[in-house]
């Protein structure tokens, strides 16, 4: 079964073409980075307007390298949210439009969903399986039973992981997108600037708003009585409280739930220093972490998780599909 897949959902232009849910015969990626650079974050008008530009391209670029026909193709699999709307209804549309005219079938797919399949590239999942989704948009722990069966344990009742990272970044000037910088820069410096702790909010939840106002607090204030900061030790500090609740949170779901499998999905999973916490530290379960070019977004990942839904639910969605910016996971 050969998927075509198509992910807009923010500043990614993104088709794939997989066989069988495993075999990634393409994944064309048009990264609109250098654009929103100049921003210092993501400007949603632009991003509508970069992917008209670059949709087509990405369709031909991914078909032709898939070595494939067009006839070939079981199935059409789109991002249809959560997301930033304009951008979504870019690659829905295309997607639409390319379904109509070579009469395929088409579902919509949650982008989540697309993050937590990136692993099943690498592995085959087996559950009970407990998956930290760590994103610009998202943090949380999921708990699968099954495959496409999720169910979210917990979640951030503020800013998402990644948004915070971005967040420091800017503040100690470091550029866009910020997580991988402060990630570098973390493994040059030492811990030792005094951090919230991060581990008094019950269950499963998370907050990452109050350490990053105590970050831009810490350099305000620094700033004003022109004292200097060390900008590798603070990326080290705030990182090391950040992983240190993402592993302590998830060590306590895998114990509970009793799980098989631990994952992580997303633009933060490519973090080296979560990584290397979750080896030294969760060492009774199989862990999987996608290849670092699934972690962030790329269509690969929405058509493997589009196989999956497919197969399991054999529904399909018809013309009337739409971009939604915001989407319930379970
Ligand atoms: O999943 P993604 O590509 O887009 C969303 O769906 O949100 O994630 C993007 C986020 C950005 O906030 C980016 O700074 C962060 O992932 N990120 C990282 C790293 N690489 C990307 N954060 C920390 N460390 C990294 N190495
Ligand atoms: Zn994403």
């Amino acid at each position: 079964m050969i998927v075509l897949s198509v992910e807009s959902s923010c500043d990614e232009t993104s088709v794939s073409l997989i066989r069988d849910g495993k075999e990634i015969l393409s994944n064309v990626v048009l990264s609109q980075i250098d654009i929103h650079k100049e921003y210092g974050g993501v400007v949603p008008e632009i991003a509508s307007r970069e992917h008209i530009k670059g949709i087509t391209y990405v369709f031909e670029e991914a078909i032709s390298k898939a070595d494939i026909e067009v006839k070939d193709i079981n199935l059409v699999a789109v991002t249809k949210g959560p997301g930033l709307i304009g951008s979504l209804l870019i690659g829905v549309n295309a997607a639409k439009a390319f379904a109509y005219l070579n009469n395929i079938d088409i579902i919509g797919v949650h982008h989540i969903a697309g993050h937590i399949y990136a692993n099943q590239i690498s592995e085959d999942l087996v559950f009970p399986l407990v998956c930290l989704v760590v994103s610009g948009g998202h943090t949380e722990l999921i708990l699968m039973k099954e495959h496409y069966d999720f169910n979210k344990l917990g979640e951030t009742s503020d800013d998402a992981v990644g948004e915070a990272y971005d967040k420091v970044a800017r503040t100690i000037g470091l550029g866009y997108p910020g997580g991988p910088i402060v990630d570098k820069l973390a493994f040059l410096g030492k811990a030792n600037y005094k951090m919230p702790d991060l581990k008094n909010i019950p269950g499963y939840g998370f907050s990452f708003s109050g350490i990053k106002s105590h970050v831009i607090n810490l350099v305000h204030n620094a700033e004003q009585r022109k004292e200097e900061i060390n900008k590798e030790d603070l990326c080290a500090s705030f990182q090391n409280a950040v992983t240190d609740v993402l592993v302590y949170k998830s060590k306590k779901a895998i114990k509970e739930y009793g799980a098989k499998m631990f994952m992580i999905a997303g633009g933060v999973a490519a973090n080296k220093g979560l990584r290397a916490k979750i080896k030294d530290e969760i060492t009774d379960v199989k862990i999987v972490v996608p290849e670092f070019k699934y972690c962030t977004d790329n269509a690969a990942m929405i058509g493997v998780a589009g196989y999956y839904q497919y197969l399991k639910y054999k529904q399909k969605d018809d013309m009337k599909l739409n971009g939604s910016s915001r989407l319930n996971l379970e």
